[in-house]
């Protein structure tokens, strides 16, 4: 009985250390994303950049400011910059839709694609969504994919409030931790059209 209780613990260890092995290995073959930006919330006057998309039939969220209902969503093209002043370099636009997505809490549900305009990514762009509970002061929402340069971008993102610029200009800053698989290869085999039927 206790031999077979060792061999099982050995077994255990085995696997535990396959396992540990195996996400090395598939570690090593991404490389880090690390982007730090800070998005321009513009919900009204001049430059506004985020518009009521659809008025929520309620009820009335008794946790946010008076007037914001289960179901408001709201459509984003936001300014993305590389500093926390509007006036910083732009790097890109936050596109997508933030909507409140709990009847009791401050939460909002946001899907945004980061189209990147600067830098190594210029041109390329980041899929985040998740749970944005605006009673806390950072919150993590899910790096879900990507294109271009950073096709199959996987991690999270920090989300705060940075900045209260006014009423209607909300700073947020986003920390971006994701990676990116490394191609496997140098550059395919010239003169081919293997490019043809790849993803
Ligand atoms: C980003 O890429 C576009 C299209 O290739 C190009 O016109 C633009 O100048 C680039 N911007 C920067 C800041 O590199």
């Amino acid at each position: 009985m206790a031999g077979s209780a060792a061999n099982k613990r050995l077994l255990f260890l085995l696997l535990a250390a396959a396992v540990a092995l195996t996400f090395a290995a598939a570690s090593a073959r991404r490389r880090p994303v690390r982007l730090r930006l800070y998005m321009h919330d513009i919900v009204g006057g001049p430059g506004q950049t985020a518009v009521l998309l659809v008025k929520g039939a309620g009820p009335e969220n008794p946790s946010m400011h008076p007037g914001n209902y289960f179901g408001d969503t709201v459509a984003v093209d936001d300014l993305l910059t590389e500093g926390l002043a509007v006036d910083s370099k732009a790097v890109g636009r936050a596109q997508g839709t933030y909507m409140v997505g709990s009847m009791r809490d401050p939460v909002f549900v946001v899907s945004v694609t980061l189209l990147l305009t600067a830098g190594p990514y210029n041109g390329s762009t980041l899929i985040v969504a998740g749970h944005d509970d605006t009673s806390e002061a950072v919150r993590e929402l899910a790096v879900v994919g990507g294109t271009g340069r950073l096709r199959r971008a996987a991690g999270h993102v920090l989300w705060s409030m940075a900045k209260v610029e006014s009423v209607l200009h909300a700073v947020l800053e986003l920390d971006v931790h994701a990676s990116v698989p490394v191609p496997s290869d140098a550059a395919p085999a010239r003169g081919g059209h293997a490019f043809v039927s790849s993803e």
